[in-house]
């Protein structure tokens, strides 16, 4: 049932493992990459309450001895007191260069546990276990680690590539219903950015691994691993390509600024909505279909997931304040923003030039519809 994908970057490549069981085969499989038997694992509270024990088990069957950090859970730990925390607790473990850290969590450990590999002893390796659906699909793939300031989210990084990431669908299965359908967002961004068929294969099959079938979960992850992994591979720091996975982020960021980064709007859940959204745009530029908005939203709305504005409780800024978020969380040049948009479902590109009002109009009317 397991499947293998590489991410070809020359003599930095590495493979991404999806399947069940994988921590209690973590021993075997990170085995390989060690020069001695001991890794050090950053982890959250959470995630080490459920899942330490399996990892544990899969490092001691190999003789594989772990020393453990546990921080709290949640985004407010992205920042530099828990990051230097982190790389003073490595240095007094006595880390070198030649041993591996555990990056064992969400995309909050991931990134910050991948950062602290990238500058401790100035670069030793990390191992990704992505914990959570948007970490299997998205961060923990690529390279790209931090933590966040307080002028804005992942403001402070390196790109640093994992030597292996894991990811085991078996913990999928302790994550509530809507961490899992925040995750299918990023799910969703990679059929709408670049595989027209995928996203088809999302709408007959998407229910069903919603409701806990692995085998439907490995192949949307695969699936989009693998479109990740060939951007990835093409475009490593973002000169060009690699834009495409901000998908509905330059609406989705906006919409987490405004509402605090927290519970009210999570991460995959502004990027659904903003998925939708450049749709929208695009249509109304007249560079897709009229139809396709509505498609995309037809699937997010049979997820049962946040698709509009209206979907987002409390108050939210006029259009207006909308368009200061968006031009603050990405570059503006000659005044206009830059955006992902898209011919049709599976065809999206990087449009630098997007009339200001064109968004402005587009949120007034969304805006409006909330009542
Ligand atoms: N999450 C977007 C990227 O890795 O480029």
């Amino acid at each position: 049932m397991e499947r293998k994908l590489s991410v070809d970057l020359g003599t930095r490549a590495y493979e991404i493992v999806i399947g069940p069981g994988l921590l209690t085969r973590a021993g075997a499989l990170i085995g390989p990459h060690l020069e001695r038997p001991r890794v050090a694992v950053i982890t959250d509270e959470t995630v080490a309450g459920l899942h330490l024990d399996a990892l544990r088990a899969g490092l001691d069957a190999q003789g594989i001895a772990m020393q453990v950090l546990a921080l709290p859970p949640g985004e407010a730990t992205k920042g530099w007191p828990q990051f230097s925390r982190t790389v003073e607790w490595l240095l007094e473990r006595q880390v070198e260069r030649r041993d591996l850290v555990l990056a064992f969590g969400g995309g909050v450990i991931g990134d910050l546990a991948g950062f602290a590999a990238a500058v401790l002893r100035r670069g030793v390796r990390f191992v990704q276990l992505p914990t959570t659906l948007l970490a299997q699909v998205d961060s923990s793939v690529g390279g790209k680690t931090g933590i966040n300031a307080p002028q804005g989210k992942n403001l402070i990084g390196a790109f640093h590539q994992p030597a292996l990431v894991l990811a085991d669908t078996d913990v999928l299965d302790t994550l509530t219903a809507r961490d899992f359908l925040a995750g299918y967002g990023e799910v969703v961004k990679y059929g709408l950015l670049g595989d027209a068929g995928f996203f088809a294969w999302l709408e007959a099959n998407g229910p069903a691994l919603a409701a806990g079938d692995t085998g439907r979960r490995i192949e949307a992850i695969r699936r989009s691993c693998r479109m990740k992994a060939a951007i990835v591979a093409r475009d490593e720091t973002e000169e060009g390509e690699r834009a495409l996975l901000n998908l509905g982020h330059t609406f989705g960021h906006a919409l987490e600024a405004a509402t605090g980064y927290g519970a009210r709007l999570l991460h995959g859940e502004g990027v659904a909505i903003g998925c939708a959204l450049a749709f929208d745009l695009s249509a109304r530029l007249g560079l897709c279909a009229q139809e396709e908005p509505g498609r995309v939203r037809a699937h997010l709305r049979n997820m049962k997931m946040k698709a509009d504005l209206s979907d987002i409780m409390g108050k939210l800024p006029d259009a207006e304040g909308l368009l200061t978020l968006m031009a603050q969380d990405k570059k503006v040049r000659d005044g206009r923003i830059r955006f992902i948009l898209a011919r049709g479902i599976g065809q999206a590109f990087v449009a630098n030039a997007v009339p200001p009002e064109a968004v402005r109009s587009l949120l007034e009317e969304e805006l409006s519809k909330r009542g």
